[in-house]
């Protein structure tokens, strides 16, 4: 399994934006996990399409979309346009949800859905198919910093088994209180794709800490393997 590393710039230093994400691309980051919030959806206000294009120039990684906006559909084009790679929006959002899949992909990105600590996996009955990413939230999105919810990982374990079943390459991301200390039990639950914001971007020194999440997901992984022969 490829593990990937996608810190999430909520955390960054916005003073020094072009600046933050050039470093944590360097430091080693496989994605650039970019937070939209609202003031409507969720109790916070973020970035939006000028901001995301303004950093695709300096980022030679997917520019990782998390919208938590609603409605949703308006704003998918401008970010297709400023240079998104993936597209994640939650269920709640959008008065349709399969149209919003749709056309997400008419905009040429990928296409993610993401559940909130209390909503249920029971969305993909119908969509998973056409997905290509499910995020699963382990905390209640609109702010960094918080703690990991452990009922995230049960969730995992059960979205895992859908995607294994689904006939297609599915990523499995994981977004709230990612650190170094929890990251292994994350990955053996079943996430391939881990948001980390304050652990990465609070760190003092970003590219130890990205590699210090890799040994672990080494470990993780290996321990797996043993147990599996
Ligand atoms: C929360 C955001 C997260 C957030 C994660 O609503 O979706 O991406 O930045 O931050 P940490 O890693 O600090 O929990
Ligand atoms: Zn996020």
């Amino acid at each position: 399994m490829k593990a990937r590393i996608a810190p999430s710039i909520l955390s960054a230093d916005f003073a020094r934006l072009g600046a933050e994400v050039t470093a944590v691309v360097e430091a080693g980051a496989d994605l650039v996990h970019f937070d939209v919030m609202d003031n409507h959806y969720v109790p916070n206000l973020t970035i939006g399409p000028m901001v995301c294009a303004a950093i695709h120039p300096l980022v030679n990684v997917p520019i990782d979309v998390h919208l938590m906006v609603k409605p949703v559909d308006r704003v998918v084009p401008d970010f297709a346009k400023a240079g998104a790679s993936i597209v994640t929006f939650h269920p709640e959002a959008s008065e349709h949800v399969d149209r919003t899949i749709d056309l997400i992909h008419d905009c040429g990105c990928r296409v993610g859905l993401a559940f909130n600590p209390a909503t249920p996996l029971q969305w993909l009955d119908h969509v998973l198919e056409k997905l290509d990413l499910v995020l699963i939230m382990s905390v209640n999105p609109g702010f960094g910093g918080q703690s990991f919810i452990s009922g995230a990982l049960d969730k995992l374990a059960e979205a895992r088994r859908r995607i294994d079943r689904a006939n297609r390459s599915i990523w499995l991301e994981v977004d709230g209180g990612v650190k170094v200390e929890n990251i292994a039990a994350i990955a053996r639950a079943g996430a391939d794709t881990f948001v980390a914001g304050s652990a990465i971007f609070g760190s003092t020194n970003y590219e130890q800490t990205i590699a210090d999440m890799r040994t672990e997901l080494t470990r993780a992984l290996e321990e797996a393997d043993v147990e599996a022969h």
